[in-house]
C-alpha cells in the first residue's frame, strides 16, 4: 500500500509541484488546503499532470476539529507542513495574522499528529532566519538572527516550536527545510506560481511585465556592495525544492532522524543576473527601472548545501535558465486561464 503524506497547503506554489514529486515516488498525496492564497483549479491541473485525481480536504488547518476529520479517514505516515501566510510587507502590517495562521496551524498539526501516532513531519521553513548573515555562503551552524519581519519570526517561533516538541516526545521526527529562493515552475506550464494580487516575489513580476501585466519592473536599489550592486539571492527551481521534500521523508524513514537544512543551490545570483537570464533564455527585452532600496531587504544570501546533499542524498538538477524558461511557459499559459 502506497504511503499517505498530508500535504497541508498543497494547492499554493511549493506544495503543488510537491505533490507530483510524490506521486512520481510511488507516494499517496493527500491535499488539506482553505484556497487563501491559490485557487482550486489546480487540482484539475494536478490531475492533467499526474492522470490521478489527487484526494483533497478543503479545511483551514488552524481549526483543529476540521483538520481532525482527515487524521481521522486517513491512516498518514507522514505530513508535509507549507499552509502559512508569505508575504514580509504584509506581515509587518497584520502581524496577529501571520502569528495565527502560521504559528497556530503547525501547532494544530502537532497535537493531531501526537493525537493520531504520525511520526514523520516536513516544514516549510525559510533562509529568513539567518537574516543578514554574517559568513557566505550561510550554513546551518550559522545564529539566528532577530527577525527582520513578523514573517520571519513566525518561521523562529515554528522551528523553535518544533524543536520543543521533538525535546518532549510530543512530536516523533520532523526535517525542517530553510528554503532559498523557489523559482520557476512545472515543465508541462500547467502550474506555477500564482500571486494574488501584486507579486511579492521577483520572477512572478519579471513574468507579469514581460506578459504586458506590469508597465516595468522596479529593480530595488543599485548601490549594494555586490559585482553589479542589486541584492544576491539563491535562486532554487521548484522541482529541485520539491524533490527535496521526498527525500526527507525517504531519510526520515531511513535513519529516524531529525534535522534542520538549507535547500538552495549554493550559488547566488544578482537581481540582475536573473533578468538577463530570463532575456536570454526566453529571447525578449524586460522593461526594468532602478529604485530605491527597500526597507528590510539583505544585501545577500546564498546557502551552503553540502550538509543537505549528503543527508538527504539529493542535488539540484535544474538552472536559473531552466527557471525562467519555465516560469515564462506558465505566464503564457496563465494568460489563457
Ligand atoms: N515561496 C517562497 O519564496 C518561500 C520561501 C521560503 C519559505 N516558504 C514557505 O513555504 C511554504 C509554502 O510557500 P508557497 O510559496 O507555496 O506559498 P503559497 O501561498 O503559494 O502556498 C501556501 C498554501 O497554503 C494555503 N494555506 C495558507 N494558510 C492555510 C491554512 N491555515 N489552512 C489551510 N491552507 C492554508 C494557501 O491557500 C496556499 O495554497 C510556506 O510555509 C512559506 O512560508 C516559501
Amino acid at each position: 500500500m502506497k504511503k499517505k503524506i498530508l500535504v497541508t497547503g498543497g494547492a499554493g506554489y511549493i506544495g503543488s509541484h510537491t505533490v507530483i514529486a510524490l506521486c512520481e515516488a510511488g507516494f499517496e498525496p493527500i491535499i488539506a488546503d482553505n484556497y487563501s492564497n491559490s485557487e482550486p483549479w489546480i487540482l484539475d491541473q494536478l490531475t492533467k499532470i499526474t492522470k490521478k485525481k489527487i484526494k483533497n480536504y478543503t479545511v483551514d488547518c488552524t481549526d483543529k476539529d476540521g483538520l481532525k476529520k482527515v487524521f481521522k479517514e486517513e491512516q498518514i505516515y507522514g505530513v508535509i507542513h507549507f499552509a502559512a501566510y508569505k508575504a514580509v510587507g504584509e506581515s509587518v502590517e497584520n502581524p496577529l495574522k501571520y502569528y495565527q495562521n502560521n504559528i497556530g496551524s503547525l501547532n494544530c498539526v502537532i497535537e493531531l499528529m501526537n493525537e493520531y501516532g504520525v511520526e514523520n513531519l516536513v516544514f516549510s521553513s525559510s533562509c529568513t532566519v539567518y537574516g543578514e548573515a554574517d559568513y557566505l555562503p550561510v550554513d546551518e551552524k550559522h545564529p539566528i538572527k532577530k527577525a527582520e519581519s513578523p514573517y520571519g519570526y513566525s518561521k523562529q517561533v515554528c522551528e523553535t516550536l518544533i524543536s520543543d516538541c521533538l525535546n518532549s516526545n510530543q512530536l516523533t521526527r520532523a526535517i525542517t527545510l530553510r528554503y532559498f529562493n523557489p523559482v520557476g515552475a512545472h515543465t508541462s506550464g500547467l502550474i506555477g506560481e500564482l500571486p494574488i494580487g501584486t507579486p511579492n516575489n521577483l520572477v512572478p513580476f519579471i513574468t507579469q511585465t514581460a506578459a504586458g501585466i506590469r508597465k516595468y519592473l522596479t529593480v530595488f536599489g543599485n548601490d549594494y556592495k555586490t559585482d553589479d550592486g542589486t541584492c544576491i539571492r539563491d535562486y532554487i527551481h521548484v522541482m529541485d525544492l520539491a524533490n527535496a521534500h521526498v527525500k526527507a521523508l525517504n531519510t526520515m524513514s531511513e535513519t529516524g532522524k531529525s534535522i534542520t537544512l538549507n535547500v538552495g543551490t549554493g550559488k547566488g545570483s544578482s537581481v540582475l543576473e536573473a533578468v538577463q537570464s530570463f532575456e536570454k533564455v526566453n529571447q525578449l527585452k524586460l522593461n526594468y527601472r532602478i529604485g530605491p532600496k527597500r526597507s528590510g531587504d539583505i544585501e545577500q544570501i546564498y546557502a551552503a548545501t553540502e550538509l543537505a546533499e549528503k543527508t538527504l542524498k539529493w542535488r539540484t538538477e535544474y538552472s536559473i535558465d531552466d527557471a525562467m524558461k519555465d516560469a515564462w511557459r506558465w505566464e503564457k499559459n496563465l494568460a489563457n486561464k
